[in-house]
């Protein structure tokens, strides 16, 4: 019988591409999800269990049920700009439900943990190449609340034994080749999505926030890597849990980084469209410039990111966005 793996957020953009990663790697994937953002339409490779992070007493039950050999934790609220208005929400739910979560794994015995992390943990740091070592400032409360959580997870594997690999993103973008899963938020904020929709006349002109930062364009730089690529590395730290090769963090980007100008002439290459945009302000919370050094994934995860260049990235996008959306 094949080992379950609990995979909250499992119904999301992220969480449901690693559910299929995980099932091609021969696990069972138990979704854990409370559907504010996920869509149970996404579940398709394994269990769901509707839930939120904060019932404990739910928790319990599921780990009773279904005894994972290991917890992905992908659910999080994860919008910059809406984490500046509403601090509280991320600090309840990504904090206050992260740390409900890695309870009930260590009282269920379960001693392996991989947690979705973020690059704006690392904040705006002028004109560098982020690595795992580099100082951690975030500028905004999502940020915060994920460097928090790093903090918890860090005392628990001191405390409990609690092994775990964190993986801090980069920009991620594209979407399942196969169109199984797909991208789709409500209410979509960012950049590819957002553009693709406005190249088919679903919503107005794309708005690009900020064109006097101080980089070559003037536009924000980011470093953008595909989901695909992204969840392949998870499975590998899942694997180097299981040889008890103990915690370790992980950047996961290219090393490459793009204007959102950059972008949007991409964009328009790969549809062949025109892509409606106007320019704006500046949207508070984000960072100038955030690019990934991605060498220890590489070296000591063996991981090799297959898909993520820019265009190909846009082109899965496209497919997807062609076919695919969930209902409610
Ligand atoms: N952008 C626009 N117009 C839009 C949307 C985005 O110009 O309508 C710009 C942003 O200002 C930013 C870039 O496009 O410069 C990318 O923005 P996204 O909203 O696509 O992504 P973010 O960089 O804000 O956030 C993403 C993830 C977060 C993660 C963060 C780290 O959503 O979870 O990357 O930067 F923490």
């Amino acid at each position: 019988m094949s080992q379950t793996v609990l995979v909250t957020g499992g119904a999301g953009y992220i969480g449901s591409h690693a559910c299929k990663a995980l099932r091609a790697a021969g696990y069972t994937p138990v979704t854990f999800d409370n559907l504010s953002t996920g869509w149970e339409d996404a579940v398709k490779f394994g269990p769901f269990e509707k839930g939120d992070l904060l019932d404990r007493a739910r928790l319990d039950e599921i780990f009773a049920k279904h005894k994972p050999v290991a917890v992905m934790h992908f659910a999080a609220y994860s919008q910059v700009g809406e984490s500046m208005q509403d601090p509280a929400k991320y600090w309840r739910n990504n904090v206050i439900g992260s740390l409900t979560l890695i309870e009930a794994t260590v009282a269920a015995g379960c001693k392996n943990f991989v947690f979705s992390s973020t690059c704006a943990t690392y904040g705006d740091q002028d004109n560098v190449v982020l690595n795992e070592d580099s100082v951690q400032l975030p500028i905004n409360s999502y940020g915060a609340s994920k460097r928090a959580i790093e903090d918890i997870l860090d005392n628990f594997g001191d405390a409990f034994g609690l092994n775990h690999v964190i993986f801090r993103y980069f920009n991620v973008a594209g979407s399942d080749p196969e169109t199984e899963v797909g991208e789709f938020h409500q209410p979509e904020t960012h950049l590819i999505p957002l553009m693709l929709d406005a190249i088919a006349g679903k919503r107005d002109a794309l708005t690009i926030f900020g064109t006097d930062y101080d980089t070559p364009d003037g536009t924000c730089i980011r470093d953008y890597v595909h989901v695909c690529d992204l969840v392949d590395a998870h499975v590998l730290g899942l694997k180097w849990l299981e040889e008890g090769k103990g915690s370790r963090v992980f950047n996961l980007g290219t090393g490459k980084g793009f204007s959102v100008r950059e972008v949007v002439d991409q964009s328009r290459a790969v549809t062949n469209k025109e892509v409606p945009y106007v320019e704006g302000d500046r949207r508070p919370g984000d960072c100038t410039k955030l690019v990934s050094g991605s060498e220890r994934a590489m070296n000591e995860l063996g991981w090799e990111p297959h898909r993520s260049n820019l265009k190909q990235m846009i082109a899965d996008a496209w497919a997807w966005h062609q076919i695919g959306h969930y209902e409610k």
